[in-house]
């Protein structure tokens, strides 16, 4: 059993004005025990409030959320708070996230006295130096009484994680942890987030728009790449960056950091809103391989192309790579609503395997 998954899960936010609109159109995934998925999409895909789900700051509104095997939506009294304990999330921005009138120890052995109950002051106090230690805030000293207006960005971060990892987390949502902090120190943080999940074994879902981080945090482990709401390609992170399926996918690595052979140019235009998704595939309007009369027809289920590989498009439907000289007919290809596949494409096992 995995410790978190995701089947077709949905979230709409609901607006007065204009009614409901679904920014998560059915993900799904699935996060083992100690391991990493990064997820990478433009701003405004719905990452932020994937992150928000799976750590239980925010409901959803369809599909299902299983943690270790448990619907979350029903859990409740000390299932409930246990949940809470263990799913954590590092947020994107560290000056908002710590309270400017405590000192470091207070920051931190709040939880601790809270949730683990350690009252000795001497006993609390070793667990802050612990902790501390455990996130690269040495010497100690040097950081314990400090306010979070005396520390760098970097910093705060590190105090935000240890006053998470006081409440011994299994899984952790970072949110673009690293964005607001200098350049030169994005990899000392991410490392030290890798090391502790030597250390604790503890699960990451890694959200970013820059896929060279996502590749370097997720290395070794699995990437998603989010379009409009959907993962729209999934697969270990080596393979997605190095043989990118998907149009989007190759359009963002070829505009990103990490060098490629292939220039891959999405079209230029606007990029549709969640209240008017175009019919078929989502990026149809912007894709240079579009299917005329497919791909803005129908929409194209996630399915997997080799084990734990899964992607979102046409041309690589279940019979293979299709192209504009022999298109199918739509009936072949599901419903307009698009279909998923027997498969799961979460991890490339058959459903019921
Ligand atoms: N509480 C809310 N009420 C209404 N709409 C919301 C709410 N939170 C997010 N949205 C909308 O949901 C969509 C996805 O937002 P989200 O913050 O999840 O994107 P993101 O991928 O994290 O973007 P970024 O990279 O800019 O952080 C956006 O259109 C956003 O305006
Ligand atoms: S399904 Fe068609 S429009 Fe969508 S990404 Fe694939 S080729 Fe492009
Ligand atoms: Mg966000």
């Amino acid at each position: 059993m995995a410790l978190i998954e995701l089947a077709g899960l949905e979230k709409s936010f609901h607006n007065r004005k204009t009614g409901d609109t679904q920014v998560l159109r059915g993900i799904d995934l699935a996060i083992e025990e100690g391991q990493t998925v990064c997820v990478v999409g433009e701003s405004g895909c719905g990452k932020t409030t994937l992150g928000k789900i799976l750590a239980g700051l925010q409901g959803y509104t369809g599909g299902t959320y299983t943690y270790r095997g448990q619907e979350v939506a029903t859990l409740k009294g000390k299932l409930w708070k246990q949940y809470r304990t263990d799913v954590q999330m590092i947020h994107q921005n560290p000056y908002e996230s710590l309270n400017p009138t405590q000192m470091v120890f207070d920051i931190i052995s709040a939880p601790i006295k809270h949730h683990r109950k350690i009252r000795d002051f001497a006993v609390l106090y070793q667990e802050v130096v612990r902790l501390l230690e455990m996130v690269g805030l040495t010497p100690v000293d040097d950081f314990i009484d400090k306010y979070p207006v005396n520390l760098s960005g970097g910093q705060r971060q590190r105090v935000s994680i240890a006053r998470i990892l006081c409440m011994n987390p299994k899984f952790i949502v970072v949110d673009e942890a690293t964005s607001m902090i200098d350049t030169s120190l994005r990899i000392s943080l991410l490392a030290t987030l890798k090391r502790i999940q030597e250390e604790l074994k503890v699960a990451y879902l890694y959200i970013t728009h820059d896929l060279a981080l996502g590749r370097y945090f997720a290395w070794g482990q699995r990437l998603a790449v989010m379009y409009l709401g959907e993962v729209i390609e999934l697969g270990p992170t080596g393979d997605v960056v190095e043989d990118p399926h998907h149009p989007y996918t190759k359009a963002i690595l070829s505009a990103g950091s990490i060098a490629t052979d292939n220039s891959y140019d999405l079209k230029g235009v606007d990029i549709p809103s969640f209240q008017h998704i175009p019919s078929g595939c989502s990026l149809s309007p912007r894709c240079p391989e579009m299917i005329p009369g497919v791909c803005n027809v129908v929409k194209p289920p996630l399915h997997t192309t080799s084990p734990g590989r899964c992607v979102a498009c046409h041309l690589y439907a279940a019979e293979g790579p299709r192209t504009t000289e022999g298109p199918r007919s739509t009936e072949n290809l599901g419903t307009t609503e698009g279909q998923r596949s027997t498969e799961n494409p979460r991890t490339g096992q058959g459903r019921n395997a």
